[in-house]
Protein backbone atom coordinates (compact mmCIF):
# COMPACT_ATOMS: atom_id res chain seq x y z
CA UNK A 1 0.00 0.00 0.00
CA UNK A 2 0.98 3.44 -0.45
CA UNK A 3 0.18 5.66 2.75
CA UNK A 4 -1.91 8.67 1.67
CA UNK A 5 -3.18 9.95 5.00
CA UNK A 6 -2.68 10.82 8.69
CA UNK A 7 -4.50 7.67 10.25
CA UNK A 8 -2.60 5.42 7.78
CA UNK A 9 0.49 6.33 9.08
CA UNK A 10 -0.79 6.08 12.25
CA UNK A 11 -2.70 2.88 12.03
CA UNK A 12 0.68 1.35 10.67
CA UNK A 13 3.19 2.98 12.73
CA UNK A 14 1.01 1.15 15.74
CA UNK A 15 1.12 -2.13 14.57
CA UNK A 16 4.55 -1.95 13.34
CA UNK A 17 5.10 -0.92 17.43
CA UNK A 18 3.44 -3.97 18.34
CA UNK A 19 5.21 -6.13 16.26
CA UNK A 20 8.89 -5.13 17.64
CA UNK A 21 7.52 -5.20 20.63
CA UNK A 22 6.30 -9.00 20.58
CA UNK A 23 9.84 -9.61 19.20
CA UNK A 24 11.47 -8.41 21.41
CA UNK A 25 9.52 -10.62 24.25
CA UNK A 26 10.15 -13.60 21.74
CA UNK A 27 13.71 -13.70 22.02
CA UNK A 28 14.02 -12.89 25.66
CA UNK A 29 11.89 -15.46 25.63
CA UNK A 30 14.11 -18.21 23.69
CA UNK A 31 16.06 -20.39 25.49
CA UNK A 32 16.91 -24.37 25.52
CA UNK A 33 14.08 -26.77 26.18
CA UNK A 34 11.27 -23.58 25.06
CA UNK A 35 9.13 -25.64 22.15
CA UNK A 36 8.35 -23.60 19.10
CA UNK A 37 4.33 -23.89 19.96
CA UNK A 38 5.29 -22.12 23.36
CA UNK A 39 6.71 -19.00 21.39
CA UNK A 40 3.65 -19.13 19.25
CA UNK A 41 1.61 -19.16 22.44
CA UNK A 42 3.26 -15.98 23.86
CA UNK A 43 2.89 -14.02 20.55
CA UNK A 44 -0.69 -14.78 20.34
CA UNK A 45 -1.62 -13.89 24.19
CA UNK A 46 0.45 -10.61 23.23
CA UNK A 47 -1.50 -9.40 19.90
CA UNK A 48 -5.00 -11.03 20.93
CA UNK A 49 -4.57 -8.82 24.47
CA UNK A 50 -4.02 -5.64 21.56
CA UNK A 51 -6.70 -6.34 19.97
CA UNK A 52 -4.37 -7.84 16.86
CA UNK A 53 -4.61 -10.70 14.79
CA UNK A 54 -2.21 -13.05 12.92
CA UNK A 55 -1.30 -12.03 9.49
CA UNK A 56 -0.34 -15.13 8.18
CA UNK A 57 -3.21 -17.03 9.40
CA UNK A 58 -6.21 -14.15 7.84
CA UNK A 59 -4.16 -14.72 4.03
CA UNK A 60 -3.24 -17.94 4.17
CA UNK A 61 -5.19 -19.94 6.90
CA UNK A 62 -1.11 -20.83 8.60
CA UNK A 63 -1.43 -22.80 10.95
CA UNK A 64 0.31 -21.07 13.72
CA UNK A 65 0.14 -17.53 14.66
CA UNK A 66 3.42 -16.68 13.90
CA UNK A 67 5.99 -18.17 11.38
CA UNK A 68 9.15 -19.96 13.75
CA UNK A 69 12.27 -21.58 11.57
CA UNK A 70 15.01 -23.42 13.11
CA UNK A 71 18.72 -24.15 11.44
CA UNK A 72 18.11 -25.36 7.76
CA UNK A 73 14.27 -24.35 8.12
CA UNK A 74 14.22 -21.25 6.23
CA UNK A 75 10.91 -19.15 6.76
CA UNK A 76 7.38 -20.58 7.13
CA UNK A 77 7.96 -23.07 9.79
CA UNK A 78 5.03 -24.09 11.57
CA UNK A 79 4.96 -23.91 15.23
CA UNK A 80 4.59 -27.38 16.98
CA UNK A 81 6.29 -29.74 19.43
CA UNK A 82 9.99 -28.85 18.48
CA UNK A 83 11.89 -28.09 21.03
CA UNK A 84 14.39 -25.06 21.22
CA UNK A 85 18.32 -26.89 21.60
CA UNK A 86 21.36 -25.45 22.67
CA UNK A 87 23.39 -23.67 19.39
CA UNK A 88 20.49 -23.46 17.37
CA UNK A 89 19.24 -20.71 15.07
CA UNK A 90 16.09 -19.97 16.02
CA UNK A 91 14.23 -17.55 13.49
CA UNK A 92 11.15 -15.20 14.57
CA UNK A 93 8.51 -14.17 11.63
CA UNK A 94 5.93 -11.72 13.00
CA UNK A 95 3.38 -10.35 10.44
CA UNK A 96 0.32 -9.13 12.09
CA UNK A 97 -2.67 -7.48 11.28
CA UNK A 98 -4.52 -4.26 14.14
CA UNK A 99 -7.18 -2.27 12.92
CA UNK A 100 -6.93 -3.04 9.17
CA UNK A 101 -3.23 -2.23 9.21
CA UNK A 102 -0.05 -4.87 8.66
CA UNK A 103 3.56 -4.96 9.42
CA UNK A 104 5.98 -7.64 9.10
CA UNK A 105 9.40 -8.15 11.43
CA UNK A 106 11.92 -10.69 11.32
CA UNK A 107 14.87 -11.40 13.68
CA UNK A 108 16.86 -14.37 14.05
CA UNK A 109 18.30 -15.66 17.38
CA UNK A 110 21.14 -17.87 17.96
CA UNK A 111 21.04 -19.40 21.16
CA UNK A 112 24.36 -20.00 22.97
CA UNK A 113 26.46 -21.54 21.85
CA UNK A 114 26.18 -20.28 19.08
CA UNK A 115 28.67 -21.53 16.61
CA UNK A 116 30.73 -19.11 14.33
CA UNK A 117 28.66 -19.48 11.67
CA UNK A 118 25.90 -18.87 12.78
CA UNK A 119 27.16 -15.36 14.13
CA UNK A 120 28.39 -14.39 11.09
CA UNK A 121 24.94 -14.91 9.11
CA UNK A 122 23.03 -13.02 11.65
CA UNK A 123 25.78 -10.18 11.32
CA UNK A 124 25.82 -10.53 7.63
CA UNK A 125 21.38 -10.40 7.87
CA UNK A 126 22.04 -7.36 9.77
CA UNK A 127 24.54 -5.90 7.55
CA UNK A 128 22.95 -6.49 4.54
CA UNK A 129 19.49 -4.46 5.96
CA UNK A 130 21.61 -1.48 6.94
CA UNK A 131 23.01 -1.41 2.89
CA UNK A 132 19.56 -1.46 1.94
CA UNK A 133 18.61 1.12 3.92
CA UNK A 134 21.12 2.94 2.31
CA UNK A 135 19.21 2.88 -1.24
CA UNK A 136 15.82 2.56 -0.35
CA UNK A 137 14.58 6.15 -1.49
CA UNK A 138 11.86 7.10 -3.24
CA UNK A 139 12.26 7.12 -7.24
CA UNK A 140 15.52 4.59 -6.64
CA UNK A 141 15.15 1.38 -8.74
CA UNK A 142 14.06 -1.56 -6.37
CA UNK A 143 16.90 -3.60 -7.33
CA UNK A 144 19.05 -1.24 -5.81
CA UNK A 145 17.55 -3.23 -2.83
CA UNK A 146 18.41 -6.13 -4.09
CA UNK A 147 22.03 -5.36 -5.27
CA UNK A 148 22.96 -3.73 -1.85
CA UNK A 149 21.94 -7.56 -0.12
CA UNK A 150 23.81 -9.55 -2.47
CA UNK A 151 27.02 -7.11 -2.47
CA UNK A 152 26.80 -7.57 1.41
CA UNK A 153 26.28 -11.89 1.19
CA UNK A 154 29.75 -12.08 -0.97
CA UNK A 155 31.49 -9.95 0.86
CA UNK A 156 30.62 -12.58 3.98
CA UNK A 157 30.60 -15.57 1.49
CA UNK A 158 27.05 -16.12 2.03
CA UNK A 159 24.12 -16.61 -0.67
CA UNK A 160 21.28 -14.73 -1.58
CA UNK A 161 18.11 -17.22 -0.83
CA UNK A 162 16.90 -16.34 -4.11
CA UNK A 163 13.75 -17.74 -4.12
CA UNK A 164 12.67 -15.34 -1.55
CA UNK A 165 11.64 -11.98 -1.39
CA UNK A 166 10.55 -9.12 0.07
CA UNK A 167 7.43 -6.93 -1.07
CA UNK A 168 4.62 -4.33 -0.69
CA UNK A 169 2.74 -4.71 2.75
CA UNK A 170 0.26 -3.07 4.93
CA UNK A 171 -2.89 -4.04 3.91
CA UNK A 172 -2.39 -7.25 2.66
CA UNK A 173 0.76 -9.93 4.11
CA UNK A 174 1.86 -10.03 0.34
CA UNK A 175 1.28 -6.90 -1.91
CA UNK A 176 3.17 -5.77 -4.65
CA UNK A 177 5.75 -5.01 -5.46
CA UNK A 178 8.12 -8.02 -4.94
CA UNK A 179 11.38 -6.76 -3.77
CA UNK A 180 14.44 -9.58 -4.27
CA UNK A 181 17.46 -9.76 -2.42
CA UNK A 182 19.50 -10.01 -5.51
CA UNK A 183 20.51 -8.43 -8.64
CA UNK A 184 17.52 -9.54 -10.38
CA UNK A 185 17.08 -8.42 -14.11
CA UNK A 186 13.20 -9.21 -14.07
CA UNK A 187 12.75 -6.47 -11.52
CA UNK A 188 12.27 -3.47 -13.44
CA UNK A 189 9.85 -0.82 -11.14
CA UNK A 190 10.99 2.18 -9.28
CA UNK A 191 10.18 3.03 -5.23
CA UNK A 192 7.82 5.46 -4.45
CA UNK A 193 7.09 8.06 -1.65
CA UNK A 194 4.77 6.67 0.35
CA UNK A 195 5.04 3.02 -0.48
CA UNK A 196 4.99 0.35 2.15
CA UNK A 197 7.38 -2.37 2.28
CA UNK A 198 8.97 -5.21 3.71
CA UNK A 199 12.77 -5.57 3.25
CA UNK A 200 13.82 -8.62 4.54
CA UNK A 201 17.67 -10.25 3.81
CA UNK A 202 17.39 -14.16 3.77
CA UNK A 203 20.78 -15.80 3.66
CA UNK A 204 22.64 -19.22 3.50
CA UNK A 205 25.89 -20.51 4.91
CA UNK A 206 26.52 -22.48 1.50
CA UNK A 207 24.85 -22.64 -1.77
CA UNK A 208 21.38 -24.66 -2.34
CA UNK A 209 17.69 -23.82 -3.36
CA UNK A 210 14.64 -23.45 -0.87
CA UNK A 211 12.51 -26.18 -1.33
CA UNK A 212 8.95 -26.85 0.54
CA UNK A 213 9.08 -29.72 3.04
CA UNK A 214 6.35 -32.40 2.89
CA UNK A 215 4.18 -30.24 6.18
CA UNK A 216 3.09 -27.80 2.73
CA UNK A 217 4.36 -25.07 4.63
CA UNK A 218 8.40 -24.75 5.58
CA UNK A 219 10.72 -23.71 2.87
CA UNK A 220 13.91 -25.47 3.84
CA UNK A 221 17.32 -25.15 2.86
CA UNK A 222 18.63 -28.16 -0.12
CA UNK A 223 21.78 -28.85 1.08
CA UNK A 224 20.66 -28.09 5.30
CA UNK A 225 22.86 -25.11 5.39
CA UNK A 226 21.87 -22.84 7.95
CA UNK A 227 19.66 -20.06 7.14
CA UNK A 228 19.03 -16.68 8.36
CA UNK A 229 16.25 -13.93 8.07
CA UNK A 230 16.34 -10.02 9.68
CA UNK A 231 13.35 -8.15 8.05
CA UNK A 232 11.25 -4.97 8.72
CA UNK A 233 8.53 -2.83 7.55
CA UNK A 234 9.33 0.49 6.27
CA UNK A 235 7.70 3.60 4.67
CA UNK A 236 9.39 5.03 1.35
CA UNK A 237 10.18 8.69 1.30
CA UNK A 238 12.57 11.29 0.03
CA UNK A 239 15.45 10.74 2.65
CA UNK A 240 16.31 7.46 4.62
CA UNK A 241 13.07 5.18 5.36
CA UNK A 242 11.02 5.32 8.23
CA UNK A 243 11.00 1.94 10.04
CA UNK A 244 7.94 0.53 11.15
CA UNK A 245 9.18 -2.13 13.31
CA UNK A 246 11.90 -0.77 14.45
CA UNK A 247 12.51 -1.23 18.22
CA UNK A 248 11.61 2.39 19.97
CO1 LIG B 1 7.92 -10.55 4.80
Amino acid sequence: MTVQTRADLEGLQHVGRLVAESLRLLEAAVRPGITTGELDAIAAAFFTGHGARSGPQRDYSFPGFICISVNDEIVHGIPGPRAVRPGDLVKLDVTAECDGYIADAAISVPVPPASDTALRLVACAREAFEAAMQVVRAGAPIVAVGRAVEATADRFGFQVVRELSGHGVGRRVHEPPEVPNWDDPSIRGSLRDGQVIAVEPILSAGPGRALEAADGWTMMQEHAFLAVHHEHTLVVRDGPPLILTAAH
